[in-house]
Order: structure tokens, then C-alpha cells, then sequence
């Protein structure tokens, strides 16, 4: 791992702690990076606040068997993910192991907290770190203060996480004695600037060969993962369809050659990087020069630099650096110290302290850091802010998930992504405010169809240095696949109900190719009902409807395609749901035929009223009461027969 290191010879996490004279612990259990983010900026609050020495490790790093005997007063934080069904993160499953089979009392000398990392809309909410919280406390050890949740479905894992955070740091103070001391950001890395750029020196740009060294290591052989992405070239892409406000695009990723595998279904992990005019934002606001190049050495062995060096201010900030997300409440926090005079000391403070003012002053207005800072200081530059501390201070980029549109069987050569590009200028701060991959993703079709450049183009480019279009060409992108356990069964002629509006529709496309590919490869399968639930506003972003002709013809009646058009003048709203509903009879049939149903896309309300109106089809189909119905989901969702990819 590139960024959490032991830097011990022993995994014995209590040897670990010894030797690196570290008095205090954060694990972390992270599937996407964010837990260990949390994790990290916890960290460094403890060390600038009371001085602590802080060991932060991911929870794969180090094995527990001497949990019960760390040194004196070392209290362990943990910050966990939940994946699946409640489940852990998989660097953490041999955590998992050991916790869920200590002994009563086993681990009574522990004392923890817990930050769970979660969201509301799934049945398992904070799942892992509740089973953290429950497996410990029946070994013994005991909590400090309570559980933190932090809910992504609402957008408020910040806010949890500082409400949680204010309440632990006051336990932490009580319970050690500590002394709290006027924030002081305490470097982990000491920098060095370099003169001249050598062959060495890192431009974090992918189609000039100066290629990270882990990037280029995964060129070679794989197994390709999240620490070590494939670098994607891709051969083909096209727009779907184009309005006002959004673009669709279809990427294929060439994998031919390359020991890169998936199945359908899977998720595409793609890398971003940022655009022109947001890293030269952020370069304006902190008066910082892209050209200047420097090295990092490490003052604390045990947390290893973020990003491949020597590099430039420049390649580090379009690269490794999360420039264009909300600006948090807690980095205002940070930032108190670095104010370039008294006034703005005074409205960072004042912000950083009142949760609704720094809602209505900042979040509201989609402010990211670097607006967020100008229109605070009303243009000056804030030469105050160390670099150093921008890069242990910001979070990293990390990869985006796409569900993949393709068919492992049919497409064994490329991997498609289909995405929507949202293009929206915020009516409160006058920014353009759109999709870090998905922007990228647009900028190399429109370079790949050459038209980057020849039309006028609302959306930030990432690269328009001399040539955009010969700079595209061979542009390649950081991916990695990451399995998902939405699968078609394996018995053909099973019956399939998915439903998918809007890009939701992307694995379902894969599922039919491989139906397809299925039934050219021998024509006497015979296939179960596969019905299609797709949704869109008009026949404008009908997504792949010419596709969708073809494989009906292949298919034959084995294949039904139920269209919802939302906004046509003059008709109806419909949705998906309306069309289950009118189908009413036959879904239930399937379902008593052994269908397995599928539903991608929108989390947070199409997946609920699709879920409510599957409920309404039990219960009028089978005549039974809603207990009685939710019995049967249930049963279908155990028995993995009613799947969900939903975001
Ligand atoms: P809209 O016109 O109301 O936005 C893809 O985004 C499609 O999903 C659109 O047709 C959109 O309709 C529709 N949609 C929006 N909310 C939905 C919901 N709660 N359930 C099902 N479909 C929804």
C-alpha cells in the first residue's frame, strides 16, 4: 500500500506501536478511500491538538493477537465502511475474524471508538462498524463516548463526523489528561524544492510516460486493483445524446492483451484527474506555481508520501488532489492558523464554529476550496497557506464507479462505461459544477470524434495544451475492475425482471448482450422471459434504442422491452414503477416462476418506490396483507433473487 505504512518488521500490532513510539492508534477498514480519509484527518487533529503520537494503518496492515496488551493508555480509533449486506470492507474481513471470535473478556484492557462511514438507503445501515461496536464490547473492551454514523445518503458524513468528533476529542481530554493546545499543523513530510526536472521527476500525466511507478508497474502483468489501476486506452466512444443540461457518453475501455478480466455486472473503477480551469482556480487562490518542483521526505516513518516523487506543484495538484468536491466545515477549522490577516481569521472562525451559517454561506452555494477561500478574501491570495499543509490537508482524488454496460462474453475485449455528464452553472455562485470522470470522459469523445475545439464547449477541459486532439489520441486512464455480486443466474431459462431507468439501464445492456451472445453460441437454449423496465424523459436521451431492436430480434419473445417516458408534452408523467404496475400480473407469475429481479440506479427515491411497488404487486397479486408481502421480498432478497446496483 502506497499511502498507510508499518514500518516494522513484525505485523504485531503491539510491537508495532512500541517501536514507532506511538501513543495512540487509528485502523481503518476502507473499501473507496473514504473511511480511511476520515481516519487520517482524524489523526492529524489528535497530533496538532494534544500532541499525540498517532500510528494511523489501514486494518489490513497488522495482525491483533495482542490487542489486549497495548502499551499503556493507547486508546484505538476505529473509522469503518460497510459494503454489501453490512458488510466489511474486504481489508478488514480478517478483523472481522478476530473480533467476532474473542473470548468474553479476551480484550478488557481495550478502550475504542468507532466512526462508521455508511448510508441510510441501504437495509445494513453502518453495518460493519455496528458489528465493530457489538463484537468488542462482548469480548470486554469498552467504548469511549458513542458510536458515530455517518449517512452519505444525506450528504451529512462531514457534519456527522464533526458532531461525533467534537465529543470524542472532549472524552479523549478527560480521559488521558491531555492539554489541548491551539491547532498547530505539525508537518509529516519535509519538503524540498529542486531546481531542474530530470527524468525522474513525476508529471502525473498518463500519455507522456511519466508514469507513477505503481501505474506503470499494473501496465505490465496485473492483477490490477485499486492500488495498482490498469492504464485504460480508450479505442471507442461516442455520444448518446446531448440537451441543454447533460451529455451521455459511451466509453470503451480497450482491455485486449492485458490480463484485466471482469464479469457482467461488475463496477469500473476510473481515475480522474482535474480540469484546466479548476487546477488553475486553485493555483490562483494559494498563489502557487505549477512549474516548481520538489521532493517530500518522510519525518514520521510510519506514513509513507502520497503521491510518486520528485513531482510539480502542478502535476500534484491536477492529479492527486480532491480540488473540486465541497469545501468542508473542518477545513475552514484547519485553515484558521494560515489566514492571511485578522478579518478573514475572524469569518473562518466564525464559519468554521456555526454549522447553519457555514451551510448557508458555503455548502449552499456548491463552493469547492478554491472558491470558497476568493470569495472569502474577496480575490487576495492566500500566499499564507503552507503547500505542505495543502497536501496532507487535502483529500486525495479517488476513482469513480461505474456499473459496466458491457458483456463479459460478448465484449471480451473492452469494458464499456455509459455516463451522464451534468451540466449545470449554480444559480447561487454563478460555477459551472460538473462531474470530475464524467467531464474527463466527455473531453475524449469530443477529441476522439475531433470536435474538441470546433464547437463551442460549456464544459471545463482537462487538456487543452497546444493539440488537445493529438494529447487525446493516446490518452489512457487509470482503471481497475471491482466485483459486485449482481449476476445473472446461471440457469437460462430462469425468468429476469430489471429495472433500470436513466443510466441505470448500463448493466442491463451487459445482462441482454450475454443473453445474446448466450443464444448465437447455440440456438436450442431456450431462454426464460427477460423483461426490460427502462426509463427515460423522451425519445431524445432514449438511451441505446437502436441496441435495443437488435437484440429484441435476436431474442425473439424471450426479450420485453417496457418504456417509461417522463416528460413528453402533453402526456402523462410515467415511470417505471407505472409500468410494473400495468404488468402487474405477469411479474407476479414470474416471481412464482423463479424470476430473479434486478433494480439500478438512483438510490435515494427510484430504488424506494420501486421496492414499494413491488410491495403493492405481492400484495394485490397474491392477496395478502404488507407484513405478509415484505415476508415475501425478503425472501426473494435472501435468496439473492431481487438484486439492487444503486447509488
Ligand atoms: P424525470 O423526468 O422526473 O426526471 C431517468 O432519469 C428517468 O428516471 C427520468 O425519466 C426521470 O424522470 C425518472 N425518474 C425520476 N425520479 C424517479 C423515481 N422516483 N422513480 C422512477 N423514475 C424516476
Amino acid at each position: 500500500d502506497a499511502i498507510s505504512a508499518v514500518n516494522s518488521s513484525s505485523r504485531d500490532i503491539a510491537h508495532v506501536l512500541t517501536e514507532n513510539n506511538k501513543n495512540y492508534l487509528v485502523l481503518f477498514g476502507s473499501q473507496t478511500g473514504t473511511a480511511e480519509d476520515y481516519a487520517k484527518k482524524f489523526a492529524k487533529e489528535l497530533t496538532a491538538k494534544f500532541d499525540l503520537n498517532v500510528l494511523c494503518g489501514d486494518l489490513e496492515l497488522y495482525d491483533y493477537g495482542s490487542l489486549n496488551e497495548l502499551p499503556e493508555n493507547v486508546i484505538v480509533s476505529i473509522f469503518m465502511s460497510t459494503y454489501g449486506e453490512g458488510d466489511f470492507p474486504d481489508g478488514a474481513v480478517k478483523f472481522e475474524n478476530f473480533i467476532s471470535t474473542a473470548s468474553e473478556s479476551s480484550l478488557e484492557n481495550l478502550r475504542f471508538t468507532v466512526f462508521g462511514l455508511g448510508n441510510s438507503t441501504y437495509e445494513f445501515y453502518n453495518g460493519a462498524a455496528r458489528k465493530v461496536q457489538k463484537y468488542l464490547q462482548a469480548a470486554g473492551a469498552s467504548l469511549l463516548g458513542s458510536i458515530g454514523e455517518g449517512d452519505d445518503a444525506t450528504g451529512s458524513t462531514d457534519e456527522d463526523y464533526l458532531t461525533w468528533k467534537e465529543l470524542i476529542m472532549g472524552e479523549l481530554k478527560n480521559v488521558l489528561s491531555l492539554d489541548e493546545q491551539e491547532q498547530k499543523f505539525k508537518p509529516s513530510f519535509q519538503l524540498e524544492i529542486l531546481d531542474t526536472i530530470d527524468s525522474n521527476t513525476s508529471l502525473g500525466e498518463p500519455t507522456k510516460n511519466y508514469l507513477p511507478s505503481a501505474l506503470l508497474k499494473g501496465e505490465i502483468n496485473g492483477p490490477f486493483s485499486i492500488s495498482e489501476p490498469y492504464l485504460g486506452h480508450i479505442s471507442n466512444s461516442r455520444e448518446l445524446f446531448k440537451s441543454d443540461d447533460r451529455n451521455c457518453i459511451h466509453s470503451e475501455f480497450d482491455i485486449s492483451n492485458t490480463n484485466l478480466t471482469y464479469s457482467t455486472g461488475d463496477h469500473l473503477g476510473i481515475w480522474p484527474s482535474n480540469a484546466n480551469e479548476k487546477v488553475e482556480q486553485f493555483l490562483v487562490a494559494f498563489n502557487l506555481n505549477p512549474e516548481t518542483i520538489f521532493n517530500m521526505r518522510q519525518l514520521d516513518p510510519t506514513i509513507k508520501v502520497p503521491f510518486p516523487l520528485p513531482t510539480t506543484i502542478g502535476a500534484a495538484v491536477r492529479y492527486y488532489m480532491e480540488i473540486t468536491g465541497p469545501v468542508s466545515r473542518q477545513f475552514f477549522g484547519h485553515l484558521i492558523q494560515f489566514a492571511p490577516n485578522n478579518d478573514i481569521k475572524e469569518k473562518l472562525t466564525i464559519l468554521s464554529n456555526d454549522k447553519n451559517k457555514f451551510q448557508t454561506e458555503i455548502t449552499s452555494k456548491f463552493f469547492n476550496i478554491a472558491d470558497a477561500i476568493l470569495y472569502l478574501s474577496g480575490g487576495i491570495k492566500w500566499e499564507t497557506v503552507p503547500w505542505g499543509f495543502l497536501i496532507e490537508t487535502i483529500p486525495h482524488l479517488l476513482p469513480r464507479y461505474y456499473s459496466i454496460s458491457s458483456s463479459s462474453s460478448l465484449d471480451k475485449d473492452s469494458i464499456h462505461v455509459t455516463s451522464v455528464v451534468e451540466n449545470s452553472i449554480e444559480p447561487k455562485s454563478n460555477t459551472n459544477v460538473v462531474g470530475v470522470t464524467t467531464n474527463l470522459l466527455r473531453n475524449i469523445q469530443l477529441a476522439e470524434n475531433k470536435m474538441l475545439g470546433s464547437e463551442s464547449n460549456p464544459l471545463p477541459v482537462h487538456y487543452d495544451l497546444n493539440g488537445p486532439r493529438d494529447l487525446f489520441r493516446d490518452y489512457k486512464l487509470p482503471i481497475h475492475v471491482r466485483k459486485s455480486t449482481f449476476r445473472l443466474p446461471t440457469n437460462p431459462s430462469a425468468p429476469v425482471i430489471m429495472i433500470g431507468p436513466g443510466t441505470g439501464v448500463a448493466p442491463f445492456r451487459g445482462f441482454v448482450r450475454d443473453r445474446v451472445n448466450l443464444l448465437e453460441s447455440d440456438r436450442s437454449i431456450k431462454l426464460g422471459k427477460h423483461l426490460l423496465f427502462y426509463g427515460c424523459r423522451n425519445e431524445d436521451d432514449y438511451l441505446y434504442r437502436e441496441e435495443w431492436i437488435q437484440y429484441a430480434t435476436i431474442l425473439g419473445e424471450s426479450f420485453e422491452m417496457n418504456v417509461a417516458f417522463s416528460r413528453v408534452p402533453g402526456t402523462p408523467k410515467i415511470y417505471v414503477q407505472d409500468k410494473l404496475r400495468e404488468q402487474s400480473k405477469l411479474i407476479w407469475q414470474l416471481i412464482q416462476d423463479g424470476a430473479f429481479l434486478y433494480v439500478c440506479g438512483d438510490a435515494g427515491r427510484m430504488a424506494k418506490d420501486v421496492h414499494k411497488t413491488l410491495l403493492d404487486i405481492v400484495m394485490k397479486e397474491k392477496g395478502v396483507s404488507e407484513d405478509d408481502a415484505i415476508e415475501v421480498i425478503k425472501m426473494l432478497k435472501t435468496s439473492n433473487r431481487y438484486q439492487e446496483d444503486i447509488w
